[in-house]
């Protein structure tokens, strides 16, 4: 009995409490992200009468304001947290109107857009178009 106590406590205690202690097992965040996903919002107007104006966030980022002229695209990347929502959403602008859409968010553009590993928005006069190949677009907002 006495040399099992002296056992934990010489041996077992001090190699628990020096895994503890190692900075690599210290909670990371970035071996929690497993994929990454490219947004683009693109600019798929059919005129150049007005920048259509957008600013993007998540809940950690701001990524500022960018003005997008016909056919141009703002695009980012991020690695999707494994065990947290991610959300993206974006305020667009074009001359009078406005509207926020979401167009990242885990568990809804993640599924479709985790077969090609991106998410493409299309702007266009009558609203905003989703694909996840650049190729078939499915209307999902209005602007009103
Ligand atoms: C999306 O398609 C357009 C039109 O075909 C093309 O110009 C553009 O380069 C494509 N973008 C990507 C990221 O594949």
């Amino acid at each position: 009995m006495h040399n099992r106590t002296h056992f934990f406590l010489l041996i077992i205690f001090p190699i628990i409490f020096q895994i503890f202690q190692t900075p690599t097992l210290a909670f990371d965040e970035d071996k929690f992200r497993l994929f990454t996903y490219t947004v683009h919002i693109i600019n798929g107007l059919n005129n150049n009468d007005n920048p259509l104006i957008i600013h993007c966030y998540s809940n950690d980022d701001d990524l500022g304001e960018h003005a997008l002229w016909m056919k141009n695209e703002f695009k980012f990347l991020f690695g999707e947290h494994m065990f947290k929502f991610t959300h993206f959403w974006c305020v667009m602008r074009l001359g009078l109107k406005k509207k926020t859409i979401d167009v990242f968010r885990t568990g809804y553009e993640s599924v479709y857009c985790h077969y090609t590993g991106n998410c493409f928005w299309s702007t266009r006069e009558d609203g905003f178009y989703f694909s996840n190949d650049n190729e078939s677009w499915l209307k999902r907002y209005e602007w009103y």
